[in-house]
């Protein structure tokens, strides 16, 4: 983990909200796993004194991208930088997604940024599998070409119908395991919206398959200090304890998480 005095090469609006923001990080950038994330002082935010998490979309070399959407104060002032300016980044943080186990049959399950959150993902898993990817409409769906030139079968389901199947992510995922999975077992690496996460992780708990979930939890300092960011996870004695997403996630197995509506976040704007 460093941190960094990064410089911005290239920022621009994607689609739906979205924007690649496209940085020279030559200490973080070679060092970063897939699922790891940075954490970003947005440069004029005075008022705010929390760093924002981004998970890393894309390294190239010392260059390093996040995609991000436009949700808040934070990321309202992060789309004002432009080339050539600075912004401190920390990073590469967090316990990232973890090699494909052998035999398995990979299943990426996506929703929002979590297309962006599992590119690195995709692009290392030695095995192409198939990828769902979820979202309200059209513009919520990100990245798809860069997947399906990695070889990955993308599926797609927006709530709207306006691209690919109509209806949520799991009306895709759910006839596919049934239909097309045959004598494969699946692992399971899903980053998106709690609701998604829940769906994916009841239905692997279920089947008995390993999935590895992405949690999207608030966070503070971004480096295991503050405890804002802590989750519920099973002692290994038949209780549970606190983890520190920020640390010990953002991925845990869905086995290791302990599941009751505590686990959902109620988001307030960050301070
Ligand atoms: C590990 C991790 C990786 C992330 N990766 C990405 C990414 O690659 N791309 C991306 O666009 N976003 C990502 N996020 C979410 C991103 O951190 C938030 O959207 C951002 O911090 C919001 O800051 P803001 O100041 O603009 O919003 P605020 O003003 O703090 O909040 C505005 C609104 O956004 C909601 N919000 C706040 N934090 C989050 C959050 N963590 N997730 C969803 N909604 C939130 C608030 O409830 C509020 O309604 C990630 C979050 C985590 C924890
Ligand atoms: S964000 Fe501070 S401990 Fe995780």
């Amino acid at each position: 983990m460093k941190q960094e005095h990064a410089e911005v090469i290239e920022h621009q609006p994607i689609q739906g909200g979205y924007n690649l923001l496209v940085m020279h990080a030559p200490g973080i950038a070679p060092d970063v796993r897939p699922g790891q994330f940075v954490h970003v002082q947005v440069p004029h935010l005075n008022e705010c004194v929390l760093r924002r998490p981004f998970s890393v979309f894309k390294t190239e070399g010392q260059r390093l991208a996040i995609l991000y959407k436009d949700v808040g104060k934070g990321t309202r002032t992060l789309g004002n930088l432009r080339p050539g300016e600075g912004l401190n980044l920390i990073g590469p943080l967090g316990r990232g997604f973890p090699a494909l186990q052998e035999g398995l049959y990979p299943v990426l399950v996506a929703g929002g940024y979590g297309m962006a959150a599992l590119y690195q993902t995709a692009r290392l898993l030695p095995v192409k599998g198939t990828a769902f990817f979820g979202g309200r409409t059209g513009g919520d769906i990100l990245c798809v070409s860069e997947f399906e030139n990695l070889g990955w079968d993308v599926r797609i389901t927006t709530e709207d119908g306006s691209l690919g199947q109509a209806g949520r992510v799991t009306d895709a995922l759910d006839p596919w395991m049934k239909n097309e999975l045959g004598s494969r077992e699946p692992e399971l690496f899903a980053c998106g919206p709690t609701g998604m996460l829940n769906a994916v992780a009841d239905r692997a708990l279920e089947q008995g398959w390993t999935a590895w979930i992405s949690m999207d939890t608030n966070m503070g300092c971004g480096v295991g200090a503050c405890l804002t960011c802590v989750v519920k996870v099973h002692d290994g004695r038949g209780g549970w304890s606190w983890a520190r997403s920020c640390r010990e996630g953002p991925v845990f197995e869905c086995r290791e998480l302990f599941r009751e509506p505590a686990n959902v976040t109620n988001r307030k704007s960050m301070p």
